[in-house]
């Protein structure tokens, strides 16, 4: 049976080089927090005050409060738009997928896993990541990529011409309802599934949702440890992110699993950080 510490000696490197950064690059999240709470508040911040690493996450939560106040909510917004393309190719959320996919990896290898299911791909910045790690390591795996916007479609498509050799399957599915049968017979087990920034988008009971199918999860979401919530909570909430509260997690994932750990958890004791970032839980 593989246990909790099969699991953390596999994946220690990886752990080690991920915590590492968090610490030093998300040193001055307070800072960060303060400045989210003076512009839901209406007063002006000098960019030259935000930590580097929170630049651009503070320009977009600073673009949703400004939309919110003249009540013109739009995705197509260019610095909402902007930011997001940027932070999908910064330093750190490289660094996340590229952990959350290669521990998945590493778990695969340690279990035999037959399917890998990604949750809520979008347009792909994860599933790259995944795909250009299985063609490197020659891996014949089966990928399953699952997201409830069609542009999921769109995207694999092009990730298709780019990696032929590997067998991609793609889905739509809105992870708040019950997995379709045409997944669930399209899976061999065992089963792993990873996400990055999905969950969030949705609620906590799709956790049980995703349990279903899925031997083992590796999920990469902004987990709140702590309870604390901040303005940048707040802000996050007008585009639909809710706070995913451990607390809340903790039954479904204790009903559905037989052990969960979040892997970073050394960076959220080191920072007084509210959140755990990586979920690894296994049946
Ligand atoms: C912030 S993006 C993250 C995309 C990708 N995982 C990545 O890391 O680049 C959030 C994704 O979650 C998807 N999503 C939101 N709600 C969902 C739901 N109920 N079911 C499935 N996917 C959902 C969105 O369509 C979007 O692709």
């Amino acid at each position: 049976m593989i246990t909790h510490a099969m699991i953390e000696e596999k994946v220690s490197d990886l752990e080690e080089k991920y915590v590492d950064f968090m610490v030093t690059h998300f040193a001055q999240w307070k800072v960060f927090a303060e400045a989210t709470q003076q512009i839901l508040d209406g007063e002006e911040v000098n960019e030259k005050e935000i930590p580097e690493a929170y630049i651009l996450e503070f320009r977009m939560l600073r673009e949703i409060v400004k939309m919110e106040a003249t009540g013109k909510f739009d995705w197509n917004n260019p610095v909402l738009r902007e930011s997001f393309a940027q932070m999908a190719q910064s330093p750190y959320y490289r660094l996340w997928g590229e952990t959350i996919v290669k521990s998945s990896l590493r778990l695969a290898a340690l279990t035999g896993v037959k399917t890998l299911v990604e949750i809520g791909a979008g347009r792909g910045n994860l599933t790259e990541i995944m795909l250009q790690q299985i063609a490197t390591q020659n891996l014949s795996v089966k990928l399953m990529v699952t997201d409830a916007n069609p542009i999921v479609l769109e995207s694999m498509e092009k990730m298709k011409v780019t990696y032929p050799q590997i067998h991609l399957e793609t889905l739509l599915w809105d992870i708040k309802e019950a997995p379709p049968k045409e997944l669930l017979s399209r899976i061999q087990h065992p089963c792993l599934s990873y996400e990055r920034a999905s969950i969030m988008y949705t609620t906590i009971p799709a956790i049980e949702n995703i349990a279903h199918f899925s031997d083992i999860v590796v999920l990469g979401d902004m987990f709140n440890y702590t309870g604390e919530l901040y303005a940048y909570d707040e802000i996050s909430k007008k585009i639909g992110s809710s706070p995913l509260f451990y607390r809340d997690m903790k039954p479904i994932l204790e009903r559905c699993f037989r052990d969960h750990f979040m892997f970073d958890l050394r960076a959220q004791k080191k920072l007084n950080y509210p959140s755990t970032t990586i979920l690894i839980a296994l049946k």
